[in-house]
């Protein structure tokens, strides 16, 4: 039900605690933990009591200053978050104090009480764990939209998932799995149990020639290919595509770039995004296309979200979690993923 405007507000102030992003640098020297204010609801936002935030790759970028869309230092991380609306701002409609909400705004999930837009926000089912649910705002959102709204892949048919043991990896190999598909899934090699254990084939990303390796798999090819690697990785992750295939570029994280250079990486993407296009619509890429992907709030953000959260529900999906930390452990978190050591999500709980 929606609040009417200014209605619901409880203008009760609380110290609360949140983490700020001090520069860019190691997590060490740049995430810190401090006391807060509450805040209070603006026009068209609400606060969230938050329940559990996610520790995401875009938090890595953000801290190297490689995000593409970087806030200014210092700023509260945390692009999503799950938790409980404890005051309503004028102006929302479709959600009152005491809804259950997940929400993905970017930055600001890493505290107590976060102040979101209710354009960002999506309902959450009551009986969901916190720390399974928000593992699905934004990395369930990217891998269901990039299957099922980007690709043609077809029960039966096989696909290629670079970084499955990874937060939106794992999520999308499940989903996969569960959609009839054959799933090559690459990892390092320490992971490839994990994989396994996700209904994939593992693969080793360093393996010098992948489309050969691709190949041994699948001899046709494969139906898509989802690539975060960038650069000249999504000329392999083109070659490896069947006639008729879609690769999805979603970000180019790994291609060895230094922080500071933060919309340099997705340059080669757009180039070759353009490129293929227009290979397309001359009818030279064999019914191949490339199609960039970025997750956004939104009409079928909230209605892929519910589909993620029925999946969830009947058990057909499990997130890997990594680990469930404070507040105070976020560097450590972020120390886990610019190691490489986590397998699923770090899930930080206020
Ligand atoms: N476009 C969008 O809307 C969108 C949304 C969400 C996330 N993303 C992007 O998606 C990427 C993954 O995010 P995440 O949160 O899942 O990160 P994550 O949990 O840290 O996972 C990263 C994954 O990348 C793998 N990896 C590392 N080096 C690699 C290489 N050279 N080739 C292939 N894979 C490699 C890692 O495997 P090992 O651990 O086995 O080394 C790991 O599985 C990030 O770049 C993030 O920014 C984009």
């Amino acid at each position: 039900m929606s609040a009417p405007a200014g209605t619901e507000t409880t203008h009760r102030a609380r110290t609360g605690r949140a983490v700020r992003m001090t520069g860019s640098g190691e997590p060490e020297q740049h995430i810190e933990t401090h006391a807060t204010d509450r805040p209070t609801a603006g026009r068209g936002k609400v606060v969230v009591e938050v329940e559990a935030a996610g520790v995401s790759y875009a938090e890595v970028q953000m801290l190297q200053h490689l995000h593409p869309f970087p806030p200014r230092f210092p700023f509260v991380p945390g692009y999503d978050l799950v938790g409980r609306i404890v005051e309503v701002g004028a102006g929302v409609t479709g959600f009152a104090n005491g809804d259950r909400v997940a929400a993905m705004p970017r930055y600001g999930g890493w505290q107590t009480h976060a102040e979101i837009p209710a354009a960002c926000l999506a309902h959450l089912p009551e009986d969901l764990d916190a720390a399974e649910a928000v593992a699905l705002v934004t990395n369930g959102v990217t891998a269901w939209q990039m299957l099922h709204r980007l690709t043609d892949a077809a029960p039966g048919d096989t696909v290629l998932v670079h970084g499955a043991s990874g937060g939106v990896g794992s999520v999308l190999t499940r989903i996969a799995v569960h959609h009839g598909l054959r799933v090559i899934g690459t990892a390092s090699p320490a992971k490839h149990d994990a994989v396994r254990d996700m209904g994939a084939e593992p693969l080793d990303y360093r393996t010098p020639d992948l489309p050969a390796a691709v190949r041994q798999f699948a001899p046709d090819g494969v139906s898509a290919v989802f690539d975060h690697i960038g650069g000249k990785g999504l000329d392999d992750s083109w070659k490896i595509l069947a006639p008729g295939g879609t690769l999805v570029s979603f970000d180019s994280s790994v291609a060895g770039y230094r922080p500071g250079q933060w919309f340099r990486p997705h340059l080669p993407a757009l180039r070759r995004s353009l490129t293929r296009a227009l290979a397309r619509l001359l009818g030279r890429t064999g019914g191949r296309r490339m199609r960039m992907y970025y997750v956004k709030p939104g009409k079928n953000f909230a209605a892929d979200l519910a589909t993620m959260y029925d999946l969830l529900g009947q058990g057909v999906l499990r997130p890997e979690i990594a680990g469930r930390l404070p507040l105070d452990d976020a560097a450590r978190a972020l120390r886990e993923l610019l190691d490489g050591r986590a397998v699923g999500k770090y899930v930080l709980i206020p």
